[in-house]
């Protein structure tokens, strides 16, 4: 995988992962703290199985054919309660933790913001919720553009960022 770059990064609806596909997904991990900032494969995968599927959308990240990360969407009325009704919130968002570090994150969000756009094209805004300590996931999200509020939220581990975008023209 040394060879590798994240442009050779794909995103796939997680309906179209094979079985085998899936399992692998499940079985990556990341670190005991980022598991607590944002769960770990298996509880993201769960978390996509057990929900409504118009109102939950789970893409992988495949390298080469290898699943290494994965992402959710959520749209009301599963979203956060301080989503805008027009907004969609993205959860999860992760890379298998021996190929973090190389850009993959940054070409994962761009990718999942592509497939959002195809996949639910009446999603005005996308928004998000991120711990304040959080630094990679900071710049992956600030690398994109969105807009950050500061860390001026108080979440459940402790100071969090919100950041939203709009896709209107
Ligand atoms: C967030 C995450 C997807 C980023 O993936 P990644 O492939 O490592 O990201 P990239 O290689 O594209 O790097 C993104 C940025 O994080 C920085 N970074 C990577 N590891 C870092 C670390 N341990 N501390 C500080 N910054 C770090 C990189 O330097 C890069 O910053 P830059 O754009 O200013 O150069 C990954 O850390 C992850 O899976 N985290 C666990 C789940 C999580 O917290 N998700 C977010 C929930 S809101």
């Amino acid at each position: 995988m040394k060879s590798d770059t994240h442009a050779d990064l794909k995103v796939r609806n997680l309906t179209l992962l094979s079985e085998s596909e899936l399992g692998t997904l499940a079985t990556l991990e990341v670190t005991n703290w980022q598991e607590i900032k944002g769960g770990s494969f298996k509880e993201s995968l769960d978390a996509w199985q057990s929900g409504p599927s118009e109102q939950i959308l789970g893409l992988g990240f495949l390298l080469k054919n290898n699943p290494v990360g994965m992402t959710l969407f959520k749209r009301p009325p599963l979203s956060p309660s301080w989503a805008c009704a027009n907004a969609a919130t993205i959860h999860g968002l992760k890379i298998s933790l021996p190929l973090q570090g190389r850009r993959l994150g940054h070409s994962a969000f761009e990718l999942a913001v592509g497939q959002l756009k195809k996949e639910w094209p009446e999603i005005a805004t996308l928004m998000l919720a991120v711990d304040a300590d959080n630094a990679s996931a900071l710049a992956v999200y600030r690398g994109f553009g969105m807009i950050d509020s500061g860390p001026v939220f108080e979440g459940p581990d402790g100071a969090e960022h919100r950041f939203e975008i709009s896709f209107l023209p």
